[in-house]
């Protein structure tokens, strides 16, 4: 009899510890930063944003380097240009429109961001647009690439431009 209750006793424990692990691995799919990992607009209609970045912005302040910088381009960005380049670098992943919707960027996790929207935010400095560019998924090991070897400052101002007016 005692043995009995023994064993129910660690049958209800290893129950209660599955219970709370389950409940555990629930909430993380909730949180936040795996949100953009189902892509679009999720089911509370908040755009896809790339929670991974601005948390990464909020606990770390934006890297120093590109806090302060001013496209030199003004309202003269070449946006013709700004187009072919962006066609190029970032529609596969982002969408032709911006809105994160792009081929190859379906099976990434987090998914490419909506940054059709993102752009016309307060939080979208031409600083923040420049770091992000140049240095890519680099800081939050997320799969956009560092553009800083591939395009000069002066054509990621123009994309900067281009995607400012989507
Ligand atoms: C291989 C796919 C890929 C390519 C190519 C790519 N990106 Fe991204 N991009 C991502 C992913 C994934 C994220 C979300 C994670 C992150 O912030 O790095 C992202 C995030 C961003 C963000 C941040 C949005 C926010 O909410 O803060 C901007 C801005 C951006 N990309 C612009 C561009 C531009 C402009 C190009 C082209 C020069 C480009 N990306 C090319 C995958 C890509």
């Amino acid at each position: 009899m005692k043995k009995i209750k023994i064993v129910s006793a660690l049958g209800f424990f290893a129950l209660a510890l599955f219970a709370v692990i389950g409940w555990s691995m629930g909430m993380n799919t909730d949180a936040p930063m795996s949100r953009g990992a189902m892509g679009g607009m999720t089911n509370d209609s908040r755009p896809n944003f790339s929670q991974l970045r601005h948390r990464y912005v909020m606990q770390n302040g934006l890297d120093k380097n590109y806090l302060n910088k001013i496209s030199p381009l003004g309202k003269n960005a070449d946006l013709k240009q700004a187009k072919s380049l962006y066609n190029q670098n970032c529609a596969n992943c982002h969408g032709a429109g911006g809105k994160g919707d792009g081929v190859a960027g379906a099976a990434l996790k987090p998914t490419p961001a909506d940054i059709a929207t993102f752009t016309k935010t307060h939080m979208a400095t031409d600083g923040y647009l420049l770091w992000t560019i140049s240095e890519g998924g680099l800081p939050i090991k997320s799969a956009m690439p560092s553009f800083k070897s591939i395009l000069t400052e002066q054509q990621i101002w123009h994309i900067v431009a281009y995607i400012r007016n989507f």
